[in-house]
């Protein structure tokens, strides 16, 4: 060591250490010549290497970027559902602690955009093999068993007098779910645009304009624009409401909603959702209409048995599930329009700093596409849109139009046998002197100048040749 003149160190290195709890660590030595170095190799150039990592509060080596969330020095305890079904939301990774799903992801990806470090541990509630109840959970908070709950839970009115909810990270109401066929096309499907009034009134306008337009065409042609303006109009609605027929409308069900459910037995709801309580209490259902339904596997079974045979008629249930439902089983589909606006978010206790903090996150999550890119890896299937599957649906086929052919073939027909025997009606009438002798490829020869010739008339009115 150096000393000066007076004694003091020359070039004094400080000890920098780590404090954890009542111990302490040592991480290295600074000095005013070396700055940070490990004490061995004071020389400037590899002052920072060979340093010890800090570690902070927390017990984490993270360094921290802000406020420390205080945690009493222990593990935020997540709460997350373990039920039967719903694997793409939350389920435990085989064999390990650990846990995954599209909740679990939206989750943490939300935790590593606050400004300061959580360190957390997800514990499980439920077996995996049962269903859970989300209330049931939620009260896990009120009662101190978690400080968190993460999963697929939907924010209503009732749970918010418990707990505080982030901001929705997705949308998820109600909705009915039923089976749905498609509409076979039929010869006769190009009638369906409109209905057999609107077909009469039709029929009955094309005679009108018809007959006006042979009244005018009898003194100038000219006047014959308007009344093709208005076919062609007509044309343009027939063809619109005729696409929208044999594409979108293809599919149809019995169940048209909501409403038309509310009018009748078998419907059924998920075992422990907050669907239930909505049905009973907001729209009066009684609980004997209702069916329980524990897993989507047996959701698929009831609805393909229907009512008649013990089944249900449709399922209402939230957005999120059925479409992950109904992107593996093309047979079924939503009908109507979703009756509740809903979400899910994660359920802190009442007051929890966490709660403002992580619905920032989220919507951090949402404006930088993260949100949605999560949502895609884990809820995008995409077995009954796929673009072959569309294009059978998209594409006209002839079995929709041979009705149509037929009808305009016959009526072409009959209009060209009409002409047909009434040009032979005139050429006999008027060329026997002419065609005495001739043979028969000649008078058909001169059958076919006389039908090419301009029709001419003599001061009777009769046609001559
Ligand atoms: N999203 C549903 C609920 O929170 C899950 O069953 O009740």
């Amino acid at each position: 060591m150096v000393f000066s003149p007076d004694g003091n160190l020359a070039h004094p290195s400080y000890e920098i250490i780590n404090v954890i709890g009542t111990g302490i660590r040592r991480i290295g030595y600074w000095s005013e010549t070396s700055g940070l170095h490990t004490g061995e190799d004071p020389n400037p150039s590899n002052s920072s290497k060979g340093l010890y990592g800090v570690i902070w509060p927390g017990q984490t080596i993270q360094t921290p970027r802000g406020w420390v969330f205080s945690s009493n020095g222990r593990y935020l305890r997540v709460g997350v559902p373990l039920r039967i079904g719903g694997a793409e939301f939350v389920s435990r990774i085989e064999g390990t602690e650990m846990f995954g799903g599209y909740c679990i992801d939206v989750f943490t990806a939300a935790l590593h955009l606050l400004p300061y470090p959580v360190p957390f541990k997800f514990i499980p509630f439920g077996d995996g093999k049962t269903y859970t109840i989300n209330s049931d959970l939620l009260h896990m908070i009120t009662i101190g068993v978690f400080d968190a709950v993460v999963g697929d839970i939907t924010i209503t009115t009732n749970r918010t007098k418990i707990v505080d909810f982030t901001q929705p990270y997705i949308e998820s109401g109600l909705v009915v779910v039923a089976p749905i066929k498609k509409l076979k096309s039929t010869a006769w499907a190009f009638l369906r645009p409109f209905t057999p009034m609107m077909w009469f009134v039709t029929g009955m306008f094309f005679l009108v304009v018809g007959v006006v337009v042979w009244i005018l065409e009898r003194r100038m042609n000219d006047d014959f624009r308007g009344p093709a303006r208005r076919q062609f109009v007509t044309i343009i609605c027939y063809i619109a409401s005729l696409t929208s027929i044999l594409t979108v409308e293809q599919l149809s069900s019995p169940v048209k909603g909501i409403e038309s459910l509310l009018i009748s037995n078998d419907r059924g709801f998920r075992r422990g959702s907050f669907a239930e309580n909505y049905l009973t209490e907001e729209l009066n259902v009684h609980k004997s209409r209702l069916v329980p339904i524990s897993s989507p596997s047996e959701c698929e079974k009831a609805l393909k048995d229907g009512p008649a045979n013990g089944g249900i008629a449709a399922i209402i249930d939230e957005r999120a599930y059925m479409e992950l439902f109904l992107s593996t089983r093309c047979e079924f589909g939503i009908v109507g329009q979703e009756f509740t606006k809903m979400g899910w978010g994660f359920g802190f206790p009442r007051e929890s700093p966490l709660a403002i903090d992580m619905s920032t996150a989220i919507l951090k999550l949402s404006e930088n596409g993260d949100l949605q890119r999560i949502h895609d890896k884990w809820l995008t299937r995409s077995a009954c849109s796929s673009e072959g599957a569309k294009q059978e649906i998209d594409r006209l086929e002839l079995k929709s139009f041979w009705g149509l052919f037929l009808l305009s073939g016959t009526v072409c027909f009959i209009a060209l046998f009409c002409y047909v025997i009434r040009m032979v009606y005139h050429f006999s009438r008027h060329s026997n002197n002419n065609l005495e002798g001739s043979s028969h490829s000649a008078r058909f020869l001169l059958f076919l100048s006389f039908v090419n010739e301009k029709e001419r008339k003599d001061a009777k009115g009769e046609v001559i040749l």
